[in-house]
């Protein structure tokens, strides 16, 4: 049995703003397993981004800070590390790629430089040799003429190109983890699907856990194992890919695979939920899907659900129609839609 890389435990990130607290991440409890691929899914302004920056010690604070809660990496409570312990996990044993590469490129410095410099400094080796492991990570990726690209400046290459030199930069350093937060959501169809199966080719090669971020079920379905859905801050469904996709629980993930575009009728128009994402804080009782749920009745208006377990292998869904009291409660009609 392969063994937890990353286990975050009630972990709490709030904003503090004029507004008050904001907390954008609520008790959120999850893990990876050592070369595992896990989907993060939910619609903006779930928490995704927040979780995954917490992790890398990244929260922009003030006005952000994790309030409470442990990430526990390679054995030990990371949430504590100071910023200079951080510097050394960033990079090296957990690396991250974004939605637009761009922003993390230098456009004023060519790929090679950049690919080298991050290669010098995490591996401690001198240029010829991170050189020499930059082109062979770029060729690993997929790009062409890995020579001349390093000679290259980051606006010469297409969107596609670029988030491949990101994962080349990511992979070069031989990370346990890679957080891919939305990294195919800028890039067409094609080349979307090139590269979750690039991330999925190395993850196999190279043991590499993959902690994949996106609001499309369509992207987790191609290469994740296990995803947890969120919603408002709070994880609301989790368990294995098949099982979810087979057997969606919470009225929520159910909306979510609805809205999941269907290749064999692209004329249809794409569900989408009604209504929108609470703000993290603004609802103290009750479920916070309520306000969107068709299947909602009393009880969500005034108890929070807890993670209800469906099976015996990690399924857990918050929804008070998945506790037994409530199915008891409940008619099988309305239990069966479910
Ligand atoms: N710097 C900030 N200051 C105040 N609130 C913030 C800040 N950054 C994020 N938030 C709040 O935290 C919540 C979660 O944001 P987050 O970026 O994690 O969402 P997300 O799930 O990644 O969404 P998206 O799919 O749009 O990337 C949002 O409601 C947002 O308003
Ligand atoms: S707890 Fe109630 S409101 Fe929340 S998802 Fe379940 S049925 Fe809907
Ligand atoms: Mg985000």
């Amino acid at each position: 049995m392969a063994e937890k890389i990353i286990e975050v435990k009630g972990l709490r990130t709030s904003f503090f703003t004029d507004e008050g607290e904001i907390p954008a991440v609520d008790h959120v409890n999850f893990y990876i397993k050592e070369g595992e691929i896990l989907g993060v899914v939910g619609e903006s302004g779930c928490g995704k981004s927040v979780t995954s920056l917490s992790i890398m010690g990244l929260v922009p604070s003030p006005p952000g800070k994790i309030v409470d809660g442990e990430i526990v990496f390679n054995g030990e409570n990371i949430a504590k590390f100071s910023e200079k312990k951080m510097r050394q996990i960033r990079g090296n044993d957990i690396a991250m790629i974004f939605q637009e590469p761009m922003t993390s490129l230098n456009p004023l410095l060519t790929i090679g430089n950049q690919m080298i410099e991050g290669i010098k400094i995490h591996m401690k080796w001198d240029k010829k040799k991170s050189r020499a492991r930059a082109i062979e990570v770029m060729k690993r990726v997929g790009l062409p003429r890995a020579e001349e690209l390093m000679d290259e400046y980051p606006h010469q290459l297409s969107g596609g190109m670029r988030q491949r030199v990101m994962i080349a930069m990511a992979m070069a350093c031989n990370p346990k983890l890679l957080i891919a937060d939305e990294p195919t959501t800028a890039l067409d169809v094609t080349i979307q699907s090139q590269i979750l199966k690039l991330m999925k080719k190395l993850n196999a090669e190279l043991n590499t856990a993959i902690m994949l971020i996106t609001h499309d079920l369509g992207v987790v379905a191609q290469i994740c194992e296990r995803v947890v859905v969120m919603y408002a801050g709070k994880i609301v469904e989790e368990g294995a890919v098949s099982s979810i996709f087979k057997n969606p629980k919470h009225p929520y993930t159910k909306g979510l695979l609805k809205s999941v575009p269907d290749i064999r009728n692209k004329n249809e128009r794409l569900y989408s939920i009604p209504g929108n994402v609470p703000r993290p804080g603004s609802i103290k009782n009750g479920c916070r899907f309520a306000e969107r749920c068709e299947f909602a009745f009393d009880r969500c208006f005034s108890d929070t659900p807890e993670l209800y377990e469906v099976d015996d292998k990690g399924h857990r869904v918050r929804c008070f129609l998945q506790s037994k009291e409530e199915e008891s409660n409940h008619d099988t009609a309305f239990t069966s839609s479910s």
